[in-house]
């Protein structure tokens, strides 16, 4: 699938895995729109490549609409990749056999609604716009990509909401996929192991525990860059005869329980 000349949405662009993706497509000849609530970072970023930034809460529906026609008005829109997500550890159960120390709700339901209805919605936003495009030779109007975690098959202790949310993306592959091949849009999905990018924050104290984090990778020993996580999504998204996948990107590592 051409990228050149084409237009791009990546919601979370304005920092870690987003901000590399939109590099890499930028450096193919794409037009991206960085779909964020980080203003600051994002406007900047995106002046830098040549894009443009709108403020998107990927749970806004007419927020991500108005980053899906900022992206139409530079170019066809033919890529659109969910990278916008948020973290969180919360154990089931609290440690008195309290009913008020069990998980908070609310926390489990704001995770599912980021990380799971938000990459939906862009979803099922984009391959509608994607679907006015003229065709290309295979009949193919566009790609999705979206971004689970390894923690969907491996969740740790106290991610219940975290991998609930990511195994809810890779469930969506599948049909998500196929409700959208009669347009010719194409859906993957990353899970990504441990990608360095802020979300592990800055500083020495974080430096001390990314070291300790990339002792128990299998090989290479080390976090991955997040331009390896980019390397695929581009390939994901370009590569006309990847479709419906869900692909680990994590250096072999099982996560174990904690
Ligand atoms: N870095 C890793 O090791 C890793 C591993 C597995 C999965 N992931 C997933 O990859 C994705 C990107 O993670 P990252 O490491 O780049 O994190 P990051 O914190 O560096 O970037 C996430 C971006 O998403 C944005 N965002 C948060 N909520 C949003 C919302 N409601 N609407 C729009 N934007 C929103 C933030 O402002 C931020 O710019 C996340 O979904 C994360 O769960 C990351």
């Amino acid at each position: 699938m051409e990228l050149n000349n084409t237009s791009a949405v990546v919601t979370g662009g304005a920092s870690g895995l987003g901000e590399a993706t939109a590099r890499a497509l930028a450096e193919r000849g794409v037009k991206v729109v960085l779909a964020d609530l980080n203003d600051e970072a994002g406007a900047a970023i995106a002046k830098e490549l040549g894009g443009a930034y709108v403020h998107c809460d990927v749970t806004n529906t007419d927020e991500v609409i108005a980053a899906l026609e900022a992206a139409k008005a530079m170019a066809p829109l033919w890529s659109a990749v969910n990278c916008a997500g948020i973290g969180w550890a919360t154990r089931t159960i609290g440690k008195d056999g309290e009913y008020a120390s069990a998980h908070d709700l609310d926390i489990y339901r704001k995770v599912i609604e980021i990380n799971l209805i938000g990459t939906f919605n862009v979803c099922r936003l984009a391959a509608t716009a994607m679907s006015h495009n003229t065709p290309d030779v295979d009949g193919m109007r566009g790609a999705l990509l979206n971004t689970a975690s390894v923690a969907a098959e491996d969740g740790q202790i106290g991610q219940a909401a975290y991998s609930s949310s990511k195994g809810g993306v890779v469930g969506l592959t599948l049909p998500l996929a196929r409700d959208i091949a009669p347009i010719g849009v194409r859906a993957n999905c990353i899970l990504p192991g441990l990608i360095d990018t802020p979300i592990y924050g800055a500083g020495p104290a974080s430096d001390e525990f990314k070291a300790r984090l990339g002792a128990g990778v299998l090989f290479p020993k080390r976090l991955g860059f997040a331009r390896e996580f980019a390397s695929l999504a581009v390939e994901l998204l370009s590569n006309s005869y990847m479709n419906a996948e869900s692909v680990r990107i994590d250096a072999g590592i099982r996560m174990q329980p904690k």
